[in-house]
């Protein structure tokens, strides 16, 4: 399998010069030394121009956090795949919890972004997870393949990533056991080969939920992880720094 893939997801946070500072200091780093994993950070729209710049030249690839399904139009305070692309992005986050959950984002239109990503050249990064209420049910994994049935593409995006993000996780300093990650991606590993057949085998598998330096490197040796979506631990340079270094 390929290098981990370690993605900060800033979400709705910095300005300019502390998303450059953050950014610089990444790619110093990973320039000079370092774990052989791929960097990648989602700042928020606002800041991914100067992130871009700040990276241009460098190891670090820069994502963003959603896009629209439309390639462009009359959708104001949307951002459609093409923008980012221009501006430099090589991947784009969809069906975060919190756009499920915060906007009422239904598993269809992240299938859209899915799409509208993929033409324009951007990887998505496709989010699914059960919440608390669904977990204690005992319906994680039925959950995970209505979200993903619902939410990919036909066909099978270049450089698509899945993330399996437990709802109940995210930012609460909660994670998941290895053993639950490992049945979740297991299981969303068995689905995607179901739907894509080889190209399925080699989609990249991501847990996202509380990763930190102390965790990472369990929760990385997992079978079918193939690397971590980061949120509030990306912000401090040296924790996203420490769960590089305990994936490689
Ligand atoms: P967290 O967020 O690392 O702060 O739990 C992860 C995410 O929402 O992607």
């Amino acid at each position: 399998m390929s290098r981990k893939l370690i993605a900060g997801n800033w979400k709705m946070n910095g300005l300019r010069a502390q998303g450059e500072a953050l950014a610089r200091g990444l790619a110093e780093r990973a320039a000079a030394s370092g774990p052989d994993v791929e960097w990648l950070v989602c700042p928020p729209f606002t800041l991914l121009a100067p992130v871009g710049e700040a990276l241009e030249g460098t190891s670090v690839a820069l994502g963003a956090q959603d896009c629209h399904p439309q390639g462009q139009g009359a959708y104001t305070g949307d951002i459609a795949a093409d923008m980012l692309r221009d501006l430099g992005c090589a991947y784009v986050i969809v069906g975060h919890s919190e756009r499920r959950h915060g906007h009422g984002e239904r598993s269809e239109l992240v299938r859209g972004k899915a799409e509208a990503a993929a033409r324009a050249g951007l990887k998505p990064i496709v989010c699914v997870g059960e919440c608390e209420r669904q977990r204690v049910a005992g319906k994680t994994l039925a959950v995970l393949e209505e979200q993903l049935a619902d939410s990919l593409p036909d066909a099978c995006p270049e450089g698509l990533v899945v993330a399996y993000e437990p709802v109940w996780a995210i930012g609460t300093g909660k994670t998941a056991t290895p053993a639950d990650v490992e049945q979740a991606h297991g299981h969303i590993r068995g689905l995607l080969a179901h739907r894509y057949g080889e190209a399925g085998r080699g989609v990249r598998l991501l847990y996202g939920g509380s990763v930190k330096p102390g965790n990472a490197g369990e929760l990385l040796r997992t079978p079918d992880v193939d690397g971590a979506l980061v949120g509030g631990a990306s912000l401090k340079l040296d924790d996203f720094w420490g769960i590089g270094e305990a994936a490689a």
